[in-house]
C-alpha cells in the first residue's frame, strides 16, 4: 500500500524507561508491549534503557533520584515514567521521599511545561458522573509550569523543640512565567485559539506577577484570545461548562489539582496520559500515580500509559501516523466493549492490565492489515 512505500528508514530513538513504584512497573509493561508492536510493524527501532526512580530507586540505592538515572535521562530521545510513591514512605522527611525522585527530575532536566490533554471518548459517556450535555465536544489541553512555584520554592520546617511550624512557599520569576506562557500560546494557535490563564491574583502576589506577565507575553499572539480565571472560579468551570476551554495556562500546584478534577470528564484519572519538556528534554507519564491498592494485581488501567506513548511518538518523535494509530486502537478496543475496572460499565467485558494491552496490540495489527499495508 503506497502510504508505507518509499517510507524511510529512522534512526533509532533511544528512551528511559522509569517504571518506578505501585502500578508503575505494570502499566509501562503494558505500554511498551504496544510500542513493541509499532516497532514491528512501522519497522521502527526504539532502544530502551531501563532506569530507577522513586521508591524503587531508595530501596536500591538509598536515593529517590540515583545520578546513574539523570545521566540515562539526559542520553535519551525521551522518557517513560511510570509512577512515584506509596504509604510505606509516608512518614519520611521530604528529600527521602519517591515523589522528590520526580520533582528533582523535572527540575534537572527543566522539564517546565506539562501538556495534559483532556478529551472525553463518547463511548465512555456511560461511565462519566457528568451529564452527557456537559461532556460532549470536550476538547482541552492543561499546560501546567512544573518547574516552579510551591513546589521548588524555599521551604522549612522548625526542628521542634516547642514551636512547630513549616513554611512552603510560591516562588516565581517573570522569565518562567514567560516562557510556559509562550507554550500555552503557541499551542493555542494549533487548536481554538483561546488561552484561559489560572491564577489567585486578588490574593496572591505571585499571581499577580503571573497575571501580568501572561498578559503581556500575549502581546505577542495577537491572534490568541486571552481569558483570565481563579482557580476557585476554573476549578467550578471544569465541570460546570467544560467546552468553553481551549488551553487551560497554569501554575504547578493549581496544574496538579486541576488536572486530576479534569480526569473526571474523561471517567478516570486512569485514562490521561501527560508530556512534559523543556528545550532539551522530553518525559511522558500517565496522570493517575502509584495507585498502591491496585498495584501487583493486573487491575489498573494501561491507558494512560499507552496513550503517553502516543503522545511521545506524535509529539517526541513527529510520527504521527504511529500515534494515530494507538489512538484509533484504544477507541475501538473500548467500543467493542473492553473495559478495565475503573470505567466499567453494564455491558461491558471487564479485563485486566495485561489482557487490556493485548488487545490494543491485536487491533493496531488488526487495522494495519484492513488497510492493506501488513509487515
Ligand atoms: C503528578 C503527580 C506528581 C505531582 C507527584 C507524584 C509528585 O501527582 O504528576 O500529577 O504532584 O506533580
Ligand atoms: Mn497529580
Amino acid at each position: 500500500m503506497s502510504w508505507r512505500k518509499g517510507r524511510r528508514s529512522s534512526s533509532e530513538k533511544t528512551i528511559a524507561v522509569l517504571p518506578g513504584d505501585g502500578i508503575g512497573p505494570e502499566v509501562i509493561r503494558a505500554a511498551l508491549a504496544v510500542l513493541n508492536v509499532i516497532s514491528e510493524l512501522f519497522q521502527e527501532r526504539f532502544q530502551t534503557i531501563d532506569a530507577l526512580i522513586g521508591g524503587a530507586a531508595l530501596a536500591a540505592t538509598g536515593v529517590p533520584l540515583p545520578e546513574e538515572t539523570l545521566q540515562a535521562c539526559q542520553r535519551a530521545d525521551a522518557i517513560l515514567l511510570g509512577a512515584v510513591g506509596g504509604p510505606q514512605w509516608d512518614a519520611l522527611p521530604l528529600h527521602e521521599r519517591p515523589e522528590t525522585g520526580l520533582v528533582q527530575l523535572r527540575k534537572k532536566l527543566e522539564l517546565y511545561a506539562n501538556l495534559r490533554p483532556i478529551r472525553p471518548l463518547p463511548m465512555l459517556q456511560d461511565v462519566c458522573t457528568l451529564k452527557e450535555q456537559v461532556i460532549s465536544g470536550v476538547d482541552l489541553v492543561i499546560v501546567r509550569e512544573l518547574t516552579g512555584g510551591l513546589y521548588c520554592g524555599p521551604r522549612w520546617t522548625t526542628a521542634g523543640d516547642g514551636f512547630e511550624a513549616a513554611l512552603d512557599s510560591e516562588f516565581y520569576t517573570a522569565s518562567q512565567i514567560e516562557r510556559i506562557a509562550r507554550v500555552a500560546f503557541s499551542l493555542a494557535r494549533s487548536r481554538k485559539k483561546k488561552v484561559t490563564s489560572v491564577d489567585k491574583a486578588n490574593v496572591l502576589a505571585s499571581s499577580q506577577l503571573w497575571r501580568k506577565t501572561v498578559e503581556r507575553t500575549g502581546k505577542c499572539f495577537p491572534d490568541v484570545s486571552l481569558v483570565h480565571m481563579y482557580v476557585d472560579n476554573c476549578a467550578l468551570q471544569l465541570v460546570r461548562n467544560p467546552r468553553q476551554f481551549d488551553v487551560i495556562l497554569t501554575s504547578n500546584l493549581f496544574g496538579d489539582i486541576l488536572s486530576d478534577e479534569a480526569a473526571c470528564l474523561e471517567g478516570s484519572v486512569g485514562m490521561l496520559p501527560s508530556l512534559c519538556r523543556g528545550d532539551r528534554a522530553i518525559l511522558v507519564e500517565p496522570v493517575h500515580g502509584a495507585a498502591p491498592d491496585l498495584a501487583g494485581k493486573d487491575q489498573a488501567s494501561p491507558l494512560g500509559a499507552i496513550r503517553c506513548i502516543s503522545m511521545m511518538l506524535g509529539e517526541a518523535f513527529g510520527r504521527l501516523e504511529e500515534a494515530a494509530f494507538v489512538e484509533a486502537a484504544i477507541a475501538s478496543t473500548l467500543s467493542r466493549g473492553y473495559r478495565t475496572v475503573d470505567i466499567a460499565g453494564t455491558h461491558s467485558v471487564v479485563v485486566g492490565t495485561s489482557k487490556m494491552a493485548e488487545l490494543i496490540c491485536r487491533e493496531i495489527r488488526l487495522m494495519l492489515e484492513e488497510r492493506g499495508g501488513s509487515a
